[in-house]
């Protein structure tokens, strides 16, 4: 095991607590043979034999069949993997940040080795999301993909529709919970779940998706305001990852969403992660669970590893192989949805008249409007326009024209909506 930490401790313990059952299933024993960490001085609940900071004498012990990489960051997780490939071991990984930026030239080198190299915990925890896409949704021709991939945002949106909490207030809850770090950014700014969403895309399409390719925006914007606006039109913000292709190319993004309150992914609460998937012929499938944690996580890392024992056994190895070359994402621009249009403005007569005329200009029709007085000393109103789907191309013209228009105080947010 290279890292025991959060992950590395989980699997262990699942490990020695299931020891007779999982020797059961394999047909034979696992040893945990060597743990390798940063700081030989932090205490752990493990023989201190077994516990090393050489951790490349890990990856070049000839004893040793499997390498579990629960230690994260790209360096030196990466060069340890590629390492232990040469040598002829199986690894199994919780890396997203990793998979998503070099899963393809991993998959590459352990194909060519004849080895597995699994990584089910870098996407949704406990989820069991990389094997159905990889075996039993395999046959389909995915349409369209759609996930909560990250616990924290989904804890704090929820916090925000249910307790009327603001965005900061929120977070703090998160992390005085534990469920968010004390440097949120990866989570909040959407960066967890694009290399998710990338690694989840390459399976589905199977097609090299790196992480640049996923458009992304965090969550930090959304307000309660936002929120009540949402409940009111029938829908709940999520912070979603979207993947559709179209023609030979993908459109991958992450983005904070208007979901209706109808869809499955609207219903999933606090940490809990959910993938919703479209194939041709399977039609709408949805996975859900907890997406972290020690426990959740050590499930899908051991699953992995008693799945390379299994072919260990039988002498193949069940990879994935490489991903066919990418091709250029396709540009937010060219994305044709619905949106969630917050205006404050003066209340004017010729108010509503002006911003219709320059949506009808944009070739964008409306499909809701919602307007409230929020001040009326000061005469100011506010305003909520739902659009029938568009350019966005199309909206951004349009946004701009009203942020010109001298009744428009402001353009309080704007937002993607799902159908
Ligand atoms: N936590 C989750 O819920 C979760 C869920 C899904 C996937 N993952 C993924 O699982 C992996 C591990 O996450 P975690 O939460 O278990 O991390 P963690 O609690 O921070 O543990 C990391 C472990 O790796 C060791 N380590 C890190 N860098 C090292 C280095 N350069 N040399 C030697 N040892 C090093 C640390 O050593 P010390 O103990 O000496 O510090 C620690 O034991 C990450 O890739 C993460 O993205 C985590």
């Amino acid at each position: 095991m290279l890292g025991f930490g959060t992950v590395g401790q989980g699997a262990y313990r699942m490990l020695a607590d299931n020891r007779e059952a999982i020797q059961r299933k394999v047909g034979t024993a696992l040893e945990v043979v060597r743990i390798g960490v940063r700081d030989p001085e932090k205490p752990r609940p493990v023989d201190p034999e077994l516990v090393t900071t050489d951790l490349e004498s890990i990856v070049s012990d000839p004893a040793i069949d499997v390498v579990l990489e629960l230690m994260g960051g790209v360096a030196p997780a990466g060069s340890l993997i590629e390492a232990a490939l040469a040598g002829g071991k199986h690894v199994v990984t919780a890396n997203k940040e990793l998979i998503a930026k070099q899963g393809s030239r991993l998959l590459r080198i352990a194909a060519e080795q004849g080895l597995d190299l699994h990584f089910e915990a870098a996407v949704g925890g406990g989820i069991p999301l990389i094997q159905p896409l990889k075996h039993q949704l395999a046959g389909n021709d995915v349409l369209k993909l759609m996930g909560i991939l990250n616990g924290t945002t989904n804890y704090i949106l929820t916090k925000m529709a249910e307790e009327g909490a603001e965005f900061q207030t929120a977070l703090e809850q998160a992390q005085a919970a534990g469920f968010a770090e004390a440097d949120p950014k990866s989570d909040v700014e959407g960066y967890d779940a694009q290399y998710k969403l990338a690694i989840l895309c390459s399976i589905a399409f199977n097609r090299e998706v790196p992480p640049d390719n996923v458009h992304r925006e965090g969550i930090d914007a959304i307000t309660r305001r936002d929120m009540q606006f949402a409940e009111l039109l029938g829908f709940r913000i999520k912070l979603l990852g979207i993947a559709e292709s179209i023609g030979d190319r993908i459109l991958a993004r992450v983005h904070p969403t208007l979901v209706p309150k109808e869809h499955p992914l609207a219903d999933v609460r606090g940490v809990y992660n959910a993938v919703w998937v479209q194939g041709d012929f399977v039609g709408d499938v949805m996975f859900s669970g907890k997406g972290a944690g020690g426990a959740p996580t050590a499930s899908a890392v051991v699953g992995d590893l008693i799945d390379v024992c299994r072919n260990i056994r039988i002498g193949g190895a069940g990879n994935l192989g490489p991903f066919e070359a990418g091709s250029a994402a396709v540009p937010i621009e060219d994305l044709r949805t619905r949106f969630y249009l917050r205006l404050i403005v003066k209340d004017r007569p010729k108010t509503l008249g002006c911003i219709a005329t320059i949506f009808g200009n944009c070739d964008i029709s409306l499909s809701a409007m919602e307007m409230r007085v929020i001040d009326s000393g000061r005469n100011l109103g506010e305003i909520v326009f739902l659009t029938h789907p568009c350019l966005e191309s199309s909206f951004h013209r349009a946004v701009k024209a009203i942020k010109n228009l001298h009744m428009v105080e402001s353009v309080a947010n704007w937002l993607r909506v799902e159908q």
